[in-house]
């Protein structure tokens, strides 16, 4: 029996968006073409337009035959979008709108963001070593809720001035499936969940607190911690390891991942995954994406960390696919590189070797 015949045949949609996306997206498809060979898979790769380039192309950053790609596959694979040449504060159209729509429509209202740190990197974090070790946490970001998405949200003219308005607006319900979804990771887990808000100010703050003391009735084997957005962005710098899971709105999450990427040595590393829903039976729709930006300044110079999006393809292989073996693979051969001492620019001390995104991409994929 040959491989093929072994392996099941997956189709996925591949949007890279603009900036270093295409660069680091690349990589993470050859650790998926590396999988594919090693364990008998075959993956049907789509690509598809989104972000500014979607802007050029088609005038819209989330052109209709991408969401039906989108829908019909087994799961997607998303670079970033942005730049300066779409950033006009009066532009009607922005390649962000692309993403935002993109989970909305797909509803993709849980964001896991698994923050881990790899010894071989640890003195890349301005963090002291002795507080990393046993740095093991996820964030798990409100994602299609909140101050991003509620209305009223716009800007408008007065006779006195200009003005403008978003809205942090949730139902309970949308409050309480993400606490869920934090509670049964934490479940899996060190059963520590830290819901975050800003209950001393904000009226969402006290309902988020309220339910996830509610929650926590069905979940009696979980800690459940509250903490003020303020103190948690504190706490993940003084004591980062005392965090398991963390529930976030939309934006706290938003911010509060940037801040535990230095934990990890660069905004190069982390991953996430966007989905519909806890994969019950070990599948989901999910969007996977490094939780990175487009950085611009090096764009297309093949020096951007891949990190970020070849670990968000063994998060796409964990939860839409149901391959863990697969998804360790991946995360293994990153962490196997590293601990050879193969350094992207953002992650290399002084003195140390450099090598580019596509040799990065490439070793990885090598040890799969
Ligand atoms: C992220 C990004 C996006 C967000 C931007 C590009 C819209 O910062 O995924 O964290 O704010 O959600
Ligand atoms: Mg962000």
């Amino acid at each position: 029996m040959d491989n093929k015949e072994r392996g099941l045949n997956y189709s996925i949609t591949v949007l890279p968006g603009d900036g270093i996306g295409p660069d680091v997206t690349a990589e993470a498809v050859r650790s998926l073409e590396a999988v594919g060979r090693s364990f008998g898979h075959s993956f049907d790769l789509s690509h598809g337009l989104v972000g500014g380039i979607a802007i050029d192309q088609l005038g819209t950053p989330l052109p209709q035959e991408t969401v039906a790609m989108c829908e019909s596959t087994d799961a997607i694979l998303f670079g970033a979008v942005g730049g300066p040449k779409w950033d006009d504060p009066g532009a009607t159209v922005r390649p962000e709108d692309g993403i935002l729509a993109l989970r909305k429509s797909l509803g993709l209202f849980a964001n896991l963001r698994p923050v881990r740190v790899f010894p071989a990197v640890m003195d890349s974090s301005p963090v002291k070593r002795q507080l990393l070790e046993g740095v093991d946490m996820i964030v798990v970001r409100e994602l299609t809720g909140g101050l991003y998405f509620a209305r009223p949200k716009r800007r408008w003219q007065t006779s006195r001035g200009r003005r403008g308005v978003d809205t942090l607006r949730y139902t309970e319900q949308e409050i309480e499936r993400i606490l869920r979804v934090g509670f049964e990771l934490a479940r899996g887990r060190r059963r520590r969940l830290t819901s975050v808000d800003k209950a001393n100010v904000l009226e969402t703050g006290r309902l988020w607190r309220e339910l996830a003391v509610e929650v926590s009735r069905d979940y009696s084997d979980v800690e459940l911690e509250h903490i003020l957005v303020d103190n948690a962005a504190m706490q993940l710098i003084r004591n980062p390891a005392h965090f398991d899971v963390v529930v976030a709105e939309n934006m706290f999450g938003d911010i509060l991942t940037d801040e535990a990427a230095v934990l990890s040595g660069s905004m190069g590393m982390l991953p996430s995954a966007s989905l519909s829903g806890l994969p019950e039976t070990g599948r989901a729709i999910g969007l996977y994406e490094p939780i990175h930006g487009t950085a611009p300044d090096i764009a297309g110079k093949g020096i951007a960390n891949p990190i970020g999006a070849i670990l968000s393809a063994a998060l796409l292989l964990r939860y839409s696919l149901g391959l863990e073996d697969e998804a360790n693979a991946i995360e293994r051969s990153v962490e196997g590189a590293l601990a050879e001492g193969y350094r992207t620019g953002d992650i290399a001390g002084q003195g140390e070797d450099v090598v580019g995104t596509a040799e990065m991409g490439a070793v990885i994929a090598g040890r799969v």
